[in-house]
Parts: structure tokens; C-alpha cells; sequence
């Protein structure tokens, strides 16, 4: 037997963000997302006949091979009983590829687990129609924390809410309510250093451990998902703003105030923060950043505020300030080809 699927799955970019993780890739808040579309993963898995006993396995990222990343990819499909049959009965072969540069610092392991995960899912048939996408969802959170909110768009939250029917720990679910005001995202990603994070996340989220402000901070995050759910609800942006912007702060301070602090803001990743807020405060349109572990800004605004935003971006870019941007905007998750 032969058998060819073939995905393609977004990244997403956290509004409240997971940071502080424990047991098997749970999360110490909750956190909630605005899914993208223009970068995503397409991963397309060949299931073939097996020539001998022993494993047959290949990882391919954008027609070449990537060890390090093949030998997390295996080790995570080890690890899931649902793909045990698969892993066993037949040779792999596993073609990424995705739609954004590398070097963007687009956290590109979202997008990655969770098409792999779709992708093994649907080939192992261990899935009922109706909770396919749930399942999707929780084996991608097994690969990569914010994978699993990458299944469902424009928004998805991840993390158990007291008061919000639906959430949990174990997957994202989709954000149900939303004005009009916030159906058409955009998020320009302003390039200030597109070089590797010299701090990986798994150990930024091991540092939360024995942090001495951890504890505030769960609380903090929570307390700002109920908020976002209001929210985005009511379609209220000055309070989206303050949420938005406090989340990207506080993740850097975490790191900042940590036992072994570091910093991945750059001089310019400062410059350009202070111009967005002047910005606003000169215009009051609703345009606002966020960050995510790197020294990247996410530029937020509604589609009716691109003219506005536009005048900013070609500021930053004719002083230098930024060496790039991509473009991307709202998206509904991912999808089997
Ligand atoms: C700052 O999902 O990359 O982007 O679970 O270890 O793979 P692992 O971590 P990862 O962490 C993402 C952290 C973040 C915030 C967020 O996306 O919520």
C-alpha cells in the first residue's frame, strides 16, 4: 500500500502568550492567538512499503535534509501511540517546506508540528470526523506549545479558562465571538535582525521555573485571556491595545528578570516601539505592536488602517530602522490539500 497526504498549516502570532511550561507540554496559563495565513508550513508525508525490518525515515526541509530538526520530528511521532502503526509498518518520507524565510524568526515550529500532526493523523485514520480537528490540535501541542492553536483562525485559545465553556489544556479551540472590528487582522512583521534567537523558547519557558515572578505572572496571563475574549467580543481596540502591548512587554521582562537573564530586544526593536506609540498618540488609529522571543516587532492593525499603517512602515524602512517586512494577515487555520 502507498499512501500520499499532503498539508498545509499557518503560523499564528500570540496576542497573550504562553510562556512557563510543565508536565508533558502543558502550559502554566492560558494563552490566545491571532492565526496567519501567509506563513505556513506545507508538509507532504509518503507512506510506502518497507524494504527491511529496521526504520525507514527521511525528513526533508525545502528539498534538503535537516538533522537536527528530522531527529525532533522522529523522536515526537515515537512518542504518540497514534502513529506507532505507521512508524512500523511502513517507510516515511517527509517533504516541509515553508511559505516565509527562515531567517525571518517567524516561529516556524507552530506551523511545522502542526501539519505534521495533521498530516499523521489523517494517514493513521486514528480519528472521528468530529474530533479531528481537536485531535489535531493536541498532538501538535505534543510537538510545539503553539502549534496547536494554528488549527483554527482568524483566533484560538489554549489553556483552561474557569468561565469560558470549551478551553483546556490539552488543545486550542476556536475563538467563537468577534466584532467587526477585529475579522480583518493584519500583522506586518517588521524585520529589525532576521539572525537565529540565541535563546531557544524551550529554554526561555524552562527559565519560568524558580522565576520569582512566575506566579503574577500566570495569573496575569489568564486574567488578560478573559479580558481578549471581552474584547474581542465588544470590538473595543483601546482595550485590545493595552492588553496586546502589555503581553509583549511583560514576556521580554520575563526574560529580562529571570536567574539567567538575557535580552533579545535590539536597539531598533526600541526605536520602532517608541515611534508606533508616538504614532498613536499623534493619530489615534488603532495601530499596535507585539513581539514575539525575538527582536522581530508584529505591526497589529485592522485592514482599514492599512493606508495608515503603511506611512509608518516606509518610515522605518527608508531610516533603516527595519531591514524588512512581510506582510500577513488574519487566516482560518489549516487545511488538509
Ligand atoms: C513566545 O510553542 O515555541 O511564541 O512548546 O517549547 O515548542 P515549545 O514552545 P513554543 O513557544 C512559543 C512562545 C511564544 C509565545 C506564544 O506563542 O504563545
Amino acid at each position: 500500500m502507498e499512501q500520499h497526504v499532503k498539508v498545509k498549516f499557518p503560523s499564528n502570532i500570540a496576542l497573550v502568550k504562553y510562556w512557563g511550561k510543565h508536565g508533558n507540554q502543558l502550559p502554566c496559563n492560558a494563552s490566545l492567538s491571532l492565526t496567519l495565513s501567509n506563513a505556513f508550513t506545507e508538509t507532504s508525508v509518503h507512506f510506502s512499503e518497507k524494504t527491511s525490518k529496521e526504520t525507514e525515515f527521511s525528513y526533508l526541509f525545502e528539498g534538503t535534509e535537516n538533522a537536527k530538526f528530522g531527529q525532533r520530528v522522529f523522536n515526537y511521532l515515537q512518542q504518540q501511540p497514534e502513529f506507532s502503526t505507521l512508524l512500523s509498518d511502513f517507510a516515511i518520507q517527509i517533504d516541509s517546506a515553508n511559505s516565509f524565510p527562515h531567517s525571518a524568526g517567524i516561529a516556524s515550529s507552530a506551523s511545522a508540528f502542526a501539519s505534521i500532526a495533521a498530516a499523521f493523523l489523517k494517514a493513521s485514520g486514528n480519528y472521528s470526523e468530529e474530533n479531528f480537528q481537536q485531535e489535531v490540535s493536541r498532538l501538535a501541542r505534543l510537538g510545539s506549545g503553539s502549534a496547536c492553536r494554528s488549527i483554527y483562525g482568524p483566533y484560538a485559545s489554549w489553556g483552561k479558562l474557569d468561565g469560558i465553556n470549551g478551553t483546556s489544556d490539552d488543545y486550542a479551540t476556536p475563538v467563537l465571538e468577534i466584532h467587526d472590528n477585529f475579522k480583518t487582522m493584519r500583522d506586518a512583521i517588521l524585520i529589525v535582525e532576521s539572525e537565529p534567537k540565541k535563546v531557544s523558547s524551550s529554554v526561555g519557558h524552562g527559565l519560568m521555573k524558580g522565576h520569582p515572578f512566575a506566579e503574577a505572572r500566570f495569573q496575569q496571563a489568564n486574567t488578560h485571556c478573559l479580558e481578549m475574549f471581552s474584547t474581542l467580543k465588544s470590538g473595543d481596540f483601546e482595550q485590545f491595545i493595552q492588553i496586546v502591548e502589555r503581553e509583549a512587554l511583560t514576556l521580554h521582562a520575563m526574560m529580562m528578570t529571570s536567574l539567567d537573564y538575557y535580552l533579545l530586544m535590539k536597539p531598533n526593536t526600541i526605536h520602532v516601539i517608541e515611534q508606533i506609540m508616538q504614532f498613536r498618540k499623534d493619530t489615534k488609529f488603532p495601530i499596535c505592536f507585539t513581539l514575539d522571543a525575538g527582536p522581530n516587532i508584529h505591526l497589529l492593525y485592522p485592514s482599514t488602517m492599512q493606508k495608515e499603517a503603511q506611512l509608518l512602515i516606509d518610515e522605518f524602512l527608508a531610516n533603516k530602522n527595519v531591514e524588512s517586512v512581510l506582510y500577513d494577515q488574519h487566516g482560518t487555520g489549516g487545511i488538509i490539500l
